[in-house]
Parts: C-alpha cells; structure tokens; sequence
C-alpha cells in the first residue's frame, strides 16, 4: 500500500513539503482517540526485546536521528513498531538551518541528499516534548552546536544541550559527525574531539544516574581516521558508537552527474552509503571487541541489508532513508530476517 499508493503521492511533493504533510497527518493520528491503537493494530511486529548499554530495548530497530529532530512524534513511532527512537539534533538555542531547498531525492539509487543544517526548534522546545514521552519506551537524545557557535566555544553548546536533555531522555548522542554545518567535522579531528568527550564524560561522571553515551561516527573517515577515533572512544569510556552517519562521497550513484552537480553540497544516505556504513561497522567490531555496543545506520532498505549490518557486527540497527522509500513494513521485513 505504501509503494503503490503513499509514496507515489508524497513524491509528487518537493520532498521537504512531503515530510511536513506526513508529519501533520502523524501529528492529528497521535492527537485522535484511539489513533495510536489503531495505527498499532496495522502494523503490530514481532517484537524481540534488545538488552544493550544496561537499556532494555522493544526490538532491535530504531528511527535514527534527523526524522523528528524535536521529539513531536514518539508515540507514532513506538506505535509504529520502532524498538526506541533517536530525537535531534538537539542544539541549544532554536534555529532555522540552511536556505532551501536543502533536500533532495534521488529516486533511482534510492538516496537522499540533505543540507538541513541541523534546523530544530531548540533544547526547550525538546525537553517540552519529551515531557510527554511515553514511559517505558527508549529515547536517545542526539546533541550538537548552533551553527552560529565557533568551533572554540562549542564545547560549550554540548554541554547545554547534554545536561539540560540528560533527565528526558535513556541515552546521548554526541554528533560531530554532520557534514552540513560549516566547520563541524573538524571537531572530529583528535584534539577537539578529545576536549569535547573529555568534558561530556566528565560531566556525566558527576551524575547521580549513569545513562550510556555514544557516538556518532562519518562514513568519511579513513581506517586510520577511524581507528584513531576509537582510541578516543575508548580512553573516555564511551559505551557505544553510531555507524554512521550521511556521507560527503558521490560514489557509485546512477544519477547524471548533471543532476549531482546541480544538487550540490549535501549529506548522501539511503542504499549509496549502505556498503561504507556496512564496512565501517565491521572495523569498529574488530577494533572494539565483541562485547562493545554497535548501532549500524545507513541504506537499510531490506532485509538484506539489515542482516549484512548485523553480520559485520551491529547489535541494533536505525533507519532514515530507508523508512522514506519503503514505509513502515521495513521495519517488520528487518525484524523478521
Ligand atoms: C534529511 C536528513 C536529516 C538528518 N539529520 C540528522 C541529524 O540532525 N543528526 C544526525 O545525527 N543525523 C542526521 N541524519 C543522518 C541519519 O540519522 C543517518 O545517520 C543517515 O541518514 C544514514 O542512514 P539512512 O541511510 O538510513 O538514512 C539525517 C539524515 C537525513 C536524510
């Protein structure tokens, strides 16, 4: 039904304005009586719980960051049959991210290009919704820097939004991984990075309650980048990594490179990245060991591609993309495999 009948529909809109029309049609379903029940009874999974990072997951399939950035539809995606849902990115002030449009699809490789630059409506915002989160249900909160920060002071931005989300959500995200904010990525280098984990793992030290922090890694890092990252992951105690997030790589699309060209800067996700994503969580099993929580993320679009994520080692999976072209199904095709 979603392939022959929504999807077509959506794609007649630019695909910012089809994810608003979905999100308010989700909004008024989780605000009727008996919506959420009905939408649960449509798509009821077979759900096996995860125990991961000391959290007691629904199933092993999240929605990943970027999809409700301010935490509106939790209960749509538990309904849904998502086993835990990443909110964000989260920064401190509210802020409209970059000029549209600034996103794109690319039907025929199944991918999108995103420049959303981290738009959200801020940590208040996010913490007034996840007021109503739903008990029992894992949320993890991703957090990053407005954009209008420098890179010197974000150490700052991260730590606002990590301590003022810490008591409303089961789990943080720290994100320095996006390639639509000018300069991010450079907070991925050893030193800031090193800065940034040391102040957030201190800070949670303090904490009466300890809740897992990870991070979220880019597809773009070299094996060596990557390794060097995971030093730091270890050194600070981390206890997980995100694998990964959207890429600044071109490579392999079918799409004229007309098309690309006129698209322009942007984040890849969906099938293209899926094959990096895949390797990157295999390299982070072999250098972490069995026992280090993994959640693969990146061009799960069947339950293929589920299984080769938990073959190279995931321990849970999220999707985006995938969520876009295949609907909700997806999530019972890769709970079943
Ligand atoms: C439109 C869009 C917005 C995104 N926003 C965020 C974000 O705010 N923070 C983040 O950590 N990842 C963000 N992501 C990255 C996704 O969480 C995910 O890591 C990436 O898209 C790869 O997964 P996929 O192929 O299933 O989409 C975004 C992705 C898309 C497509």
């Amino acid at each position: 039904m979603y392939k022959a009948i929504i999807r077509p529909l959506l794609f007649q809109f630019n695909p910012e304005k089809a994810h608003k029309i979905t999100f308010n049609l989700l909004k008024a379903l989780q605000s009727t009586p008996g919506g959420l029940q009905m939408l649960s009874l449509l798509t009821s999974n077979n759900n096996k719980p995860v125990d991961l990072m000391g959290l007691k997951f629904k199933n092993r399939v999240g929605v990943a960051a970027g999809l409700d950035k301010n935490a509106e539809l939790i209960k749509v995606w538990k309904a849904m049959g998502f086993g835990f849902a990443e909110i964000g990115t989260i920064t401190p002030k509210g802020q409209p991210g970059n000029p549209k449009p600034r996103l794109f699809r690319l039907k025929k490789d199944e991918g999108l290009i995103n420049r959303m630059g981290f738009n959200n409506m801020g940590l208040d915002a996010a913490v007034n919704q996840l007021k109503k989160r739903p008990s029992g249900y894992i949320v993890g909160g991703n957090i990053g820097k407005n954009t209008a920060t420098p890179n010197e002071e974000a150490i700052n931005d991260y730590l606002t939004v990590f301590n003022g989300l810490y008591d409303y959500v089961d789990y943080l995200v720290v994100n320095v991984s996006c390639p639509n904010i000018t300069d991010l990525k450079k907070l991925q280098d050893k030193d800031e990075l090193n800065q940034i984990l040391s102040a957030l793992m201190k800070e949670q030290a303090a904490k009466e309650q300890q809740k897992p922090v990870v991070l979220k890694i880019s597809p773009d890092l070299n094996d060596h980048q990557l390794i060097d990252t995971l030093q730091l992951v270890s050194d600070h105690h981390l206890h997980g990594v995100i694998a990964t997030n959207t890429s600044v790589s071109r490579e392999g699309l079918t799409a004229s490179s007309q098309v690309i060209k006129s698209i322009g800067n942007g984040g890849l996700s969906g099938s293209p990245i899926a094959k990096r994503s895949t390797e990157v969580v295999s390299l982070v099993r072999k250098e972490m060991g069995n026992d280090f929580p993994i959640i693969g993320v990146g061009g799960i679009h069947n339950a293929a591609d589920a299984k080769a994520k938990m073959d190279a080692g995931a321990n849970m999976l999220q999707m985006y993309t995938g969520f876009i072209y295949h609907g909700v199904s997806l999530i019972k095709q890769c709970l079943q495999m």
